[in-house]
């Protein structure tokens, strides 16, 4: 008799908008493993539930999105050290019934910088943010030992928190941010504004404050009204959807122990963006 396929899904309320389980399944049927990558929506209550679900044999593990990050920290039985530092998981690892908890979107952003050659060391940042995605990206900035990083936010006492924490410098999200882009190598659009294809985090006139060398990443897998202000002031850009795929391959390595087929991912996952974005507009 064949045996029932490996189970491992995405929690999150909603998660209908997803774009893993196209590129997630592909990569499992690239590499011929017998696995179902699932949409598993999970509303607050039914969340214990949910993580007790994850220790079944044949349950690989999952994946964790908005709103669940901060709270599958505290289901799970081993947090890895960055997943700890953000205050956040977003992939489970279900090893004999015991769940292992860890943050791929800390390697998953750094990856397309990588890919470019940025010098990661010497990179003066600005991040825009202070919620939970924000807190990723600041637990990767360290890890590459970033030279300068300064984080903004419309709400400043949240910028502060993070600052104290992280060991990193505050700034208003206004006029007062210009000298700190004037010195930026990078800036960093980890809020949640641009997803509706209208608003920017910020005045687009403070892009003018950059080098023209600074190279602007938004965190949001579309072209966002940030970046193409950027654009247009000829800066270079990078959205989301590159972290998004890399923070999945980093997942899949953890479920799998294989090494994930990223061309494979990275054009299923293009071409999901694609059909989404043909369907809303
Ligand atoms: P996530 O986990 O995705 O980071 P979050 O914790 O809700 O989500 O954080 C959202 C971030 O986007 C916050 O930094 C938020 O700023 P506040 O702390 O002031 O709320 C930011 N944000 C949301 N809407 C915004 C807006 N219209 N203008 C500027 N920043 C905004």
């Amino acid at each position: 008799m064949a045996c029932p396929p490996l189970a491992v899904g995405l929690i999150g309320y909603p998660v209908e908008h997803s774009l893993s389980p196209a590129f997630q399944q592909a990569a499992f049927d690239a590499l011929g493993i017998p696995a179902r990558y699932e949409l598993w929506p999970t509303p607050p209550e039914s969340l214990d539930e949910r993580f007790r679900s994850l220790r079944a044999p044949g349950v690989l593990g999952a994946n964790v999105t908005v709103p669940h990050k901060r709270a599958a920290f505290a289901r799970v039985d081993h947090v890895a050290g960055r997943a700890r530092r953000a205050g956040a998981v977003n992939t489970v690892v279900n090893r004999g019934g015991t769940l292992y908890g860890d943050n791929t979107d800390v390697p998953g952003f750094l990856a397309p910088l990588r890919e470019r050659g940025v010098p990661l060391a010497d990179l003066a940042v600005v991040v825009l943010g202070a919620g939970g995605a924000a807190r990723g990206i600041l637990v990767a900035l360290g890890e590459v030992g970033c030279r300068q990083v300064t984080v903004a936010n419309r709400t400043a006492e949240r910028a502060h928190e993070l600052a104290v924490e992280f060991g990193v410098v505050a700034a208003p999200l206004d006029q007062r941010l210009a000298p700190h882009l004037a010195r930026a190598d990078l800036l960093v659009n980890a809020t949640s504004v641009g997803w509706d294809g209208a608003s920017l985090p910020l005045d687009a006139a403070l892009l003018d404050a950059l080098p023209a060398t600074a190279l602007v990443y938004d965190l949001t897998y579309h072209d966002t009204p940030l970046l193409q202000a950027a654009r247009r002031r000829g800066l270079e850009t990078i959205d989301g959807l590159g972290m998004l795929v890399h923070q999945g391959a980093e997942s899949f390595r953890l479920w799998t122990g294989r090494e994930p087929p990223l061309e494979v991912m990275w054009r299923v996952a293009l071409a999901a963006r694609q059909a989404r974005e043909r369907s809303t507009h």
